[in-house]
């Protein structure tokens, strides 16, 4: 059973609060992963719990045990990181080899615990090549390899995959889940990419500037994001954000952009109203700003204003088009059949169901559900 609990843990550096404040529970056998921009502190939590790094405050546990005292090799967890530093002098089978030997596992033992991780990577047909004669994935598998050969209660990885190309990366990323399924091991999984997380995490930890900002499944922090910066984080290209005014027009209340204004429900513009003020920012994803040929089934009232093209990027199986509206340049997403071209004048219309509302002032998301 290795359940790993962070409780109000916190790592500083001098004066930068590297860590702040961080309570994550992570069940027994879990993938987690963590993501979050460079220098969030991503790599400093891994560290904690590996026991690479000292502790400010809070504590960590795994299974059942407080591990803030305990040395990293008594932790029993295995980390992976983005460069694999194997010994380059060293064979593959003696890479995997070396760390069972420095824990003294009798010999046949050793041999049959790496032949049995390297069926499980496919690179029985490599033992005998140096690091040197190995491809990035190939290098990449002998380091999970020496991972998986400890048979840890925790595996962490700290970003293996940055090092592949995109095509490697993408196999590797679904080779790695099924891995997961196979150890039957707790896993807690750091990368600053944003679409790897969504693929490969059951739960999501979205992380800035130490802070934990959401904890979600993939689509919960997609759909439903915690506040502006979870939203702007996750997806790609990103979410748009409105600066917008609250005023009442005739007996409705609505966010007013300069350009265009936005209905809300009573009950949302009360919520809004209730908090005494008056700039919001509205979010809105570029695959949910629609070219308004009528054919969107989106109810009248939603609205829609008229845009000028500025930018046009196919992306394959849709075009990412800049559009601009006057005071503001929204990007959107069209079918690749769109005839559009180059400063078009065209009109678009908002799917309001899939908005969100962020207060100015302290980001969090504020409707409309
Ligand atoms: N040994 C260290 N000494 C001083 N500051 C550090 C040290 N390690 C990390 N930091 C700082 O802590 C913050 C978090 O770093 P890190 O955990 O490496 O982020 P990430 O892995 O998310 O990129 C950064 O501001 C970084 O500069
Ligand atoms: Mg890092």
């Amino acid at each position: 059973m290795a359940e790993v609990v962070l409780k109000n843990v916190c790592k500083r550096f001098g004066d930068v609060v590297a860590v702040d404040d961080v309570n994550l529970t992570i069940a027994d056998r879990e993938f987690v992963v963590i993501v979050g921009p460079s220098g969030c502190g991503k790599t400093t939590i891994l560290r904690m719990v590996a026991g690479l790094e000292e502790i400010t405050g809070g504590e960590i546990r795994i299974g059942d045990r407080m591990v803030n005292d305990l040395a990293p090799k008594d932790r029993n967890i295995a980390m992976v990181f983005q460069s694999y530093a194997l010994y380059p002098h060293m064979n593959v089978f003696n890479n995997i080899a070396y760390g069972l030997k420095m824990r003294k596992i009798p010999k046949p033992e050793r041999e049959s615990l790496i032949s049995k991780a390297a069926t499980i990577l496919n690179i029985e047909n490599l033992m005998h090549r140096k690091p040197g004669q190995l491809s990035g994935g190939q290098r990449q598998r002998v380091a999970l390899g020496r991972a998986i050969v400890r048979d840890p209660d925790v595996f962490l990885f700290d970003e293996p995959l940055s090092n592949l190309d995109a095509k490697l990366r993408l196999q590797t990323r679904t080779e790695l889940k099924k891995l997961h399924e196979r150890l039957q091991a707790t896993a807690i999984y750091v990368t600053h990419d944003q679409v790897e997380a969504m693929t490969m995490g059951n739960r999501i930890v979205v992380v800035n500037k130490g802070a934990i900002q959401q904890v979600g499944s993939p689509l919960t922090v997609y759909r439903h994001p915690a506040n502006q910066f979870v939203a702007g984080f996750i997806g790609s290209p990103a979410m748009n954000f409105i600066p917008c005014r609250l005023r009442r027009k005739m007996d409705a209340t609505v966010l007013d952009n300069g350009d265009f204004s936005i209905p809300l429900a009573p009950a949302l513009g009360k919520r809004l109203q209730a908090t005494g003020e008056n700039e919001f920012i509205f979010g809105i994803r570029p695959e949910d700003i629609m070219e308004n040929n009528h054919n969107t089934q989106l109810p009248v009232d939603y609205p829609s204003f008229k845009a000028g093209v500025h930018v046009i990027e196919p992306l394959g199986k849709e075009i990412s088009i800049d559009i601009n509206t006057g005071e503001h340049t929204m990007t959107a997403l069209v079918s690749s059949d769109s005839k559009l071209r180059l400063n078009d004048t065209i009109e678009m219309v908002l799917n309001m169901d899939k908005s969100r509302i962020f207060r100015t002032t302290t980001g969090e998301t504020i409707g409309p559900d």
